[in-house]
């Protein structure tokens, strides 16, 4: 394997641009100041993964993009334009725990959002059908939520944002619950996603060797207040094949990035 390449990226269109954005939490206590000066470019198609220390606001930024929370100060651009304080489709979100209608089986959770913009039944159909496909869970669709695996309702969750066709898929450190086997399976999974479907992703992760496998844009943010200490560009995640993440674990390059990385977090 040869060493990973800085990539070009000055023909790409930007979907997000963040301006100088800070956000402090103000609770009946304390002011918590949880971002500090984050200016950041998110190029289409781009695998952002986000890493950094418990409680550096990895999450705040996550939710700022999302509409859950406004910025403090500057400001966060979609297509050039500011984006709605308020969630949206076209910014979906995995979170951790999935958050799936437990009284809907597997194929209305994933039409959900389709039904609501009254897309019609057959259309909606051949587009459930398809993420579903996509995820694994073809054999699965008339499941409810509580009889799958963690990592399955993963692949829902996931299944369901791309069923609504979004400009940016957000996660929040999305594997982060799951036993070590089937992150990996969940990893290769979403990297074979990313590469079929050209989406553009923003994945929170505190896991080094995640970020370094999925990411093509890795920022690193510093401890509290969160602040971007370095980004890294790789093309690592477009080498590698279908299903083969875990040879590179331990390929010389790979670990001297992980430990530059690691120091870089823990200094
Ligand atoms: N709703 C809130 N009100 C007050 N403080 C908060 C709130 N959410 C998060 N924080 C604080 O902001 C900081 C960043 O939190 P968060 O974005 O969740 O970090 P991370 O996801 O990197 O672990 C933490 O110190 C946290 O305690
Ligand atoms: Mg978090």
């Amino acid at each position: 394997m040869t060493s990973h390449a800085l990539r070009e990226t000055k023909s790409e269109s930007t979907v997000i641009q963040i301006n100088n954005v800070g956000l402090t939490y103000q609770t009946d206590k304390q002011v918590v100041t949880a971002l500090q000066n984050i200016n950041l470019q998110i190029k289409e198609g781009s695998f952002v993964c986000v890493l950094g220390p418990s409680g550096c606001g990895k999450t705040t930024l996550l939710r700022i993009l999302a509409g859950f929370h406004q910025a403090t100060s500057g400001e966060v651009l979609l297509d050039n334009k500011p984006i709605s304080p308020k969630p949206d489709r076209h910014r979906g979100v995995v979170f951790q725990q999935q958050m799936l209608y437990p009284w809907l089986n597997i194929e209305d959770n994933v039409g959900f959002g389709l039904k609501m913009r009254k897309v019609p039944p057959k259309e909606r159909q051949e587009i459930v059908d398809h993420y579903l496909e996509m995820v694994g869970l073809s054999q699965f669709k008339k499941a409810k939520s509580y009889e799958l695996s963690g990592g399955m309702k993963q692949r829902a969750s996931i299944a369901r944002v791309l069923a609504n066709d979004p400009r940016i898929v957000l996660m929040d450190e999305p594997f982060g619950a799951l036993d070590a086997m089937t992150k990996e399976q969940m990893q290769d999974n979403i990297r074979k996603i990313w590469k079929e479907t050209h989406k553009t992703i923003f994945f929170i992760t505190h896991d080094v060797e995640e970020a370094l496998l999925l990411g093509t844009h890795i920022i690193v943010l510093s401890s509290r207040p969160g602040r971007i200490v370095k980004e890294i560009y790789s093309d690592l995640p477009y080498k590698i094949e279908e299903g083969k993440g875990r040879m590179y674990r331990s390929d010389p390059d790979f670990v001297k990035r992980r430990e530059e990385i690691i120091s870089i977090i823990s200094s």
